[in-house]
């Protein structure tokens, strides 16, 4: 396999730079004829080889896209969808619908063996094969390499990452119940496969965001946590007054914790200035029914709302709905909405609590850096069994399939935007100050901040509103 250096200094010794797209097509393509085919084809005066000199990197999408809502449809996540847990068996089917569908992502890249072949003759030991399986354990080994133990419906097989590979920063990242791919050769015993190679389901490369062919823009927020003494009643005041007068914005999502709830940390009800649940929601509602009716407002819970904290989580009840106002539209969490043919993904963010603790250099301070992540393994919680609870379900509805235009969460307070593959990434904060947990933590939210999606560039933009004159 070749390595990136190789890549970028075969290019360069013909004056062509190569982009970090093209060199990862080239290395998965595993084809030694393939650069100087690419070098061949690259049309005179070109500086830097990027995907678009490509045909095979072509971006799929045609810019055209059936609406059956013009404006605002529920695409998974509708209410009333998300199963109700049934019994322990229901988990295999879970983890098999999550290998099924995440293994297909890499198909085109690898040619996957099955892991009982792979032992069943000799010649992997002496010639490069791969497979796909979900990761059971990761353990660092004495000497600083990764030893993850892979299984697929057939077997298990131990994978041995050697730290000096190039590439073993993604290695470090491999998280338990995740679904990779990895090239290599057998050890002579046939115990050990040893990897060269590590392929994530990941975003395609040929990737290309839809636009919304006209104008129209959205504001996504999060983590409004009413019923806590921290809540910002005057800078939400403010976004109101901001938002009655921006008439091109037609979109409000709330990608959950709307309310503080009860009981759900120790001591919280020092903390609540609202300590009646229905009375919490009764409020939002309010606050809701004075933003001008021509917003279609979504609305999907988080892990401080009255629904069941297993992912998927079901909609707001009917019961907690009282004086909202006709325009909401009510989700799960997940779910994929798409805003005049823009599909955005909602999740909470439930899960950055586990891998903020599991990948080296990951922190709170950077949600869009562990978004990242997630649309590598194309799924919203890799980790089964943490803080995370999952419900099972016949198909894994936190799987990230199809590609959406924008990925909006919370849950950390703390707003970051980044694109990665042609996928804007949207943490969007909060409207609560600093608590008294936060602050124990050593965490800085950046409350009363709002994003402006607009639909047609696909741009993002902050909004604040914590000083008066914004
Ligand atoms: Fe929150
Ligand atoms: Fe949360």
């Amino acid at each position: 396999m070749l390595c990136e250096d190789e890549i970028v200094s075969r290019f360069f010794a013909t004056r062509l730079f190569v982009s970090p797209e093209v060199v990862a097509y080239i290395r998965e393509q595993d084809d030694p004829g393939l650069i100087d085919r690419i070098i061949a084809e690259t049309p005179r005066g070109t500086v830097v080889v990027s995907p678009a000199c490509i045909p095979a990197l072509k971006k799929v999408r045609d810019g055209t896209r059936f609406l059956a809502d013009p404006t605002c449809e529920v695409l998974q996540g509708m209410e009333n969808s998300a199963e109700s847990i049934r019994d322990f068996e229901e988990y295999v089917s879970y983890f098999r619908n999550r290998f099924t569908r995440l293994s297909t992502f890499m198909r085109g890249r690898i040619q996957p063996v099955p892991i009982e072949a792979l032992v069943r003759t000799g010649r992997y030991q002496e010639e490069a094969v791969s497979f796909i399986g979900m990761v059971s354990t990761v353990r660092s080994t004495a000497n600083g390499n990764k030893m993850v133990e892979m299984e697929d419906t057939t077997g298990t097989m131990r994978v041995l990452f050697n730290k000096s590979r190039e590439g073993f920063a993604e290695a470090e990242k491999i998280l338990p119940d995740e679904v990779i791919g990895v090239r290599g050769k057998l050890s002579q015993d046939g115990n050990i496969f040893f990897a060269d190679t590590l392929v994530r389901p990941d975003i395609p490369l040929s990737n290309a965001p839809y636009r919304s062919d006209r104008p129209g823009r959205a504001v996504l927020i999060s983590d409004i946590h009413i019923g806590s003494n921290t809540f910002l009643e005057d800078e939400w005041r403010r976004f109101v007054d901001w938002l009655s007068a921006r008439e091109d914005i037609g979109y409000l999502l709330i990608a959950g914790d709307l309310v503080d709830g009860i009981g759900i940390y120790p001591g919280q009800d020092k903390e609540l200035v609202i300590k009646n649940i229905y009375r919490q929601y009764e409020t939002l509602g309010e606050m809701l029914s004075a933003l001008p009716d021509r917003l279609k407002i979504v609305i999907s819970p988080g892990n401080h709302d009255v629904v069941r904290g297993a992912e998927p989580q079901p909609a707001i009840p009917p019961a907690f709905r009282n004086g909202y106002p006709e325009n909401c539209i009510w989700v799960e969490n997940p779910a994929l909405v798409s805003l005049q043919g823009v599909r955005v993904l909602m999740y909470h963010g439930r899960s950055f609590d586990d891998m903020i603790g599991m990948i080296p250099g990951a922190s709170y301070r950077h949600p869009e850096e562990i978004m990242e992540e997630m649309l590598k393994r194309r799924h919203l919680a890799p980790t089964f069994g943490l803080r995370t609870p999952i419900a099972p379900g016949k198909k894994d509805p936190l799987i990230i399939d199809p590609v959406p235009e924008v990925l909006l969460t919370g849950h950390v307070h703390i707003t970051g935007i980044k694109r990665y593959r042609g996928v804007l990434m949207i943490n969007a904060g909060t409207w609560q100050s600093q608590t008294a947990f936060q602050k124990q933590m050593n965490t800085v939210p950046t409350p009363a901040q709002a994003v402006v999606l607009d639909l047609q560039s696909l741009e993002a933009e902050i909004v604040d509103f914590l000083k008066p004159e914004a």
